[in-house]
């Protein structure tokens, strides 16, 4: 039996992209799961700064938002002796495997990926082949590590799908390769809503309807005071996402900060209207943040303990990268060098 069957604990491969600030949504949808699964899993956690120019960045900006993503995961509770922490474009297997498993991809699965009718309409005007064939440096990603789970939020469900896909018709031609991957997506805060507009996802390309791990304690009390609430008259914390969006939403908000459970909080702001509600969410997502945001700044002033880090990370995610790349190169019929 190989190294890779008979290893004790299962390994989780997650990423988030440093194209803007890391959000509300990001936390719960994704790190916060990936902080709680690092005791119980095999972890390594990936800022995908390749996924990143899938639309176009300012290279100082990307520099310093790839360093303070690095900072802000150690800060949420990530452990680089733990986890392996890195970041995607030192560690140039994943561009390699990208390539060899966009040849065993339709044009037609990539065409039906909601992301990317979204993404697309949103920059009509720069619709590149990379924004197009992104899920499958993402299925690259995942099936180097031989990951069995990614958490990840509702938006990412897809994307998963399309990878296992992917490694099953490789298996499936080349005999067990991949191990195949599941998403692992929390039951509270997979989906955190716009601030501005509830019935779409909170998102760090609308900055008013979004609230950032960085935000001060003033701008989180100024977004919430303008999250937009429902317009029936009704005027109570009463959960239903159909008829009540910009509510429902500030309750689960509220749920997944706290750990309460939505009949509880309605419990605990029953006869209270929204204008005592609006402040009381703020207050918990400020307490929640405060000590990630005071950490992450400490940090950041460290660059040469953040490069420490992601050097590490990248000779460490590189040795099982290239065992996966290896097989696989071998599996295609290239000549080994
Ligand atoms: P990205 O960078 O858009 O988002 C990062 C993670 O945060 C989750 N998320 C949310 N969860 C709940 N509510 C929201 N409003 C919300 N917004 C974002 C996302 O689901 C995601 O888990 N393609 C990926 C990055 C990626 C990746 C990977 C993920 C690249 N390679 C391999 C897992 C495995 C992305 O663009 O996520």
């Amino acid at each position: 039996m190989s190294e890779e069957n008979i290893r004790e604990k299962k390994r989780i491969f997650s990423g988030i992209q440093p194209s803007g600030e890391l959000t509300l949504g990001s936390y719960m949808g994704a790190i916060r799961n990936w902080v709680a699964l690092q005791d119980e899993y095999d972890c390594v956690y990936c800022i995908v700064d390749m996924h990143a120019i899938t639309v176009r960045q300012n290279p100082a900006d990307l520099r310093r938002r790839t360093l303070a993503q690095l900072a802000q995961y150690i800060a949420c509770g990530l452990d680089p002796k733990k986890s392996i922490l890195f970041i995607q474009s030192h560690v140039h297997q994943h561009a390699e495997l990208g390539w060899v498993l966009g040849c065993y991809t339709q044009f037609g699965e990539l065409s039906r990926m909601t992301q990317f009718k979204d993404k697309a309409a949103k920059h009509a005007d720069n619709i590149t082949s990379g924004l197009f064939t992104y899920p499958v440096l993402m299925a690259a990603d995942i099936l180097l590590y031989q990951a069995d789970l990614v958490p990840v939020g509702e938006d990412q469900r897809q994307h998963v799908e399309l990878c296992r896909d992917i490694a099953q018709r490789f298996n499936g031609v080349y005999s067990d390769t991949f191990r195949l991957p599941e998403a692992f997506i929390p039951k509270m805060g997979a989906r955190v809503m716009s601030l501005g507009d509830p019935t779409s996802k909170m998102s760090k390309s609308d900055p008013d309807g979004c609230i950032n791990l960085m935000d001060k304690p003033e701008e989180i009390v100024r977004k919430f005071k303008r999250a937009v609430t429902d317009s029936d008259s009704e005027n109570c914390v009463r959960f239903d996402s159909e008829n009540k969006p910009g509510v429902s939403n500030l309750i689960t908000i509220y749920a997944a900060a706290t750990g309460m459970d939505r009949e509880n909080v309605e419990q605990k702001f029953a006869g209270q209207g929204y204008g005592s509600f609006k402040p009381a969410v703020a207050d918990a997502i400020i307490e929640l943040f405060r000590p990630i945001r005071e950490e992450a700044e400490r940090l950041n002033a460290d660059k040469e303990y953040l490069e420490s880090v992601y050097r590490d990370g990248a000779e460490r995610a590189s040795c099982v990268a290239e065992k996966t790349l290896r097989k696989v190169y071998k599996k295609v019929g290239f000549i080994p060098r």
